[in-house]
């Protein structure tokens, strides 16, 4: 595609703008009516609910093994092998592995180990004036839960968590990519973390937690993985695992501080915390992006996709496009109607979807259930700022207990 005469909107999205505020550069590319032209990057950014639906079904014409961060099929950082940048067959074959542990049943089955967690980080923050509910409460919770499934201990897991933060969400201003040296520094050190603790999981089976244990130990078309896949494996699982949700859980305390209607309605109904998570969600979607490669031609509204084409997915804008959602930009967590695509669609569909889910409303629940109301620190709370993730890093909340 070269009639950049088509283009109207100047965007990058390895940008300052974009990565800071991207709002209004969505909302511009929907206007566009088709997916947008990023000549730079030979990349056609996905913005609109529709588009990015029908992309994501036609699993046949996506190629996964390019990565699948903007960073990795952009910029050529190193993607690591697992059934995330895998195509189908062989994602079905290994994600098939970890299936089970991610059912509605599966996750049901942990619901008591789950609810022991949320309660235990929440109990040292019960009558604080302030907490910083990200830092204090949420990251930790889920980087705990993903390093139990991996056989890390709690105080290896939260070791873990400023690295996963420190990998992911941190970004110098017009720093393009995860290249700097606090980046760099991070994803070693976690690297180093990991291998030392496969060594313990080679010697002791029972050391590799429930889904390491059936990684390490699987067997796939003849052959299981070796130290180096398995890395991949514990490392990209740890991250996926412990990310989006903390934020999404801490926005839904950010976003319902500024409706005060809708606070004092969970406050009041703490069955109404769900809503309000998967509100978040969709109004502030933590994963703003993921990135494919096209490997057949195909047509998205007009646009002619071509084999070999980078395509970014960005659901951040999708879940605010104002031809799918009625008053789109409007934070409701009594919102009925058409479904989000918080979790994606097709054979990649968010493994962790329904986990999340129930992390999510069990965290929100176990403040409401011990606060009488909250409300923000204006200046204690900060947003990833980065091309990958999207919400809240840092919120600090005043706190009035029962
Ligand atoms: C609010 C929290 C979360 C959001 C918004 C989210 C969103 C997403 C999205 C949009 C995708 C891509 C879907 C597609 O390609 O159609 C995805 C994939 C994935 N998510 Fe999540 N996710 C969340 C939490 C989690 C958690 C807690 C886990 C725990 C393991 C997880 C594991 C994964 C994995 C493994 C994939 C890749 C699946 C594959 O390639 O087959 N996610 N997620």
């Amino acid at each position: 595609m070269n009639d950049d005469t088509r283009l109207t909107v100047d965007y990058d999205p390895f940008s300052h703008e974009a990565m800071a505020e991207p709002a209004d550069l969505y909302k511009a590319m929907r206007a566009e009516g088709c997916p947008h032209w990023i000549g730079k990057y030979n990349a056609w950014a996905l913005t609109r609910f529709d588009d990015l639906r029908s992309a994501s079904l036609k699993n046949a014409a996506l190629d996964f093994t390019h990565g699948q961060t903007p960073g990795q099929l952009l910029l050529g950082e190193p993607v690591p092998t697992t059934f995330m940048t895998m195509n189908v067959p062989d994602n079905r074959k290994w994600r098939g592995l970890l299936d089970p542990f991610y059912t509605p049943a599966g996750v049901e089955a942990e619901r008591p180990r789950l609810e022991a967690l949320v309660r235990d980080e929440f109990a040292p923050l019960i009558g604080r004036d302030t907490v910083d509910i990200y830092h204090e409460f949420t990251s930790r919770v889920m980087c705990i839960n993903s390093g139990y499934n991996l056989g890390l201990d709690h105080d290896e897991a939260v070791a873990c968590r400023k690295l996963i933060d420190d990998i992911l969400l941190y970004r110098e201003p017009g720093q393009v990519g995860a290249t700097s040296p606090v980046n760099q520094a991070a994803a070693q050190q976690l690297g180093g973390l990991l291998h030392g603790h496969i060594a313990k999981m080679r010697r002791d089976p029972m050391r590799a937690g429930p889904h390491g244990r059936v990684l390490m130990e699987a067997e796939v078309d003849g052959r299981r993985l070796d130290d180096g896949e398995l890395l991949n494996y514990l490392f990209s699982l740890l991250v996926v695992g412990s990310e989006t949700t903390p934020m999404a859980a801490a926005g839904t305390f950010y976003y319902l501080a500024r409706h005060p209607d809708q606070k004092a309605a969970v406050l009041a109904d703490p069955s109404l915390a769900r809503a309000a998570f998967l509100e978040t969600c969709r109004f502030d979607q933590p994963t703003n992006m993921l990135a494919r490669r096209a490997r057949a031609d195909f047509e998205l509204s007009g646009c002619p996709i071509k084999a070999g084409d980078n395509l970014l997915f960005i659901y951040a804008s999708a879940n605010r496009d104002e031809s799918r959602f009625e008053r789109a930009d409007e934070y409701d967590i009594f919102r009925t109607g058409p479904q989000d695509i918080s979790f994606g669609v097709g054979a990649h569909f968010c493994l962790g979807a329904y986990l999340a889910t129930i992390m999510g409303e069990l965290m929100v629940q176990q403040l409401i259930h011990h606060a009488a109301d909250f409300e923000l620190i204006e200046d204690g709370v900060e947003r990833a700022y980065g091309e990958h993730l999207s919400g809240f890093m840092t919120m600090k909340l005043r706190m009035r207990w029962k």
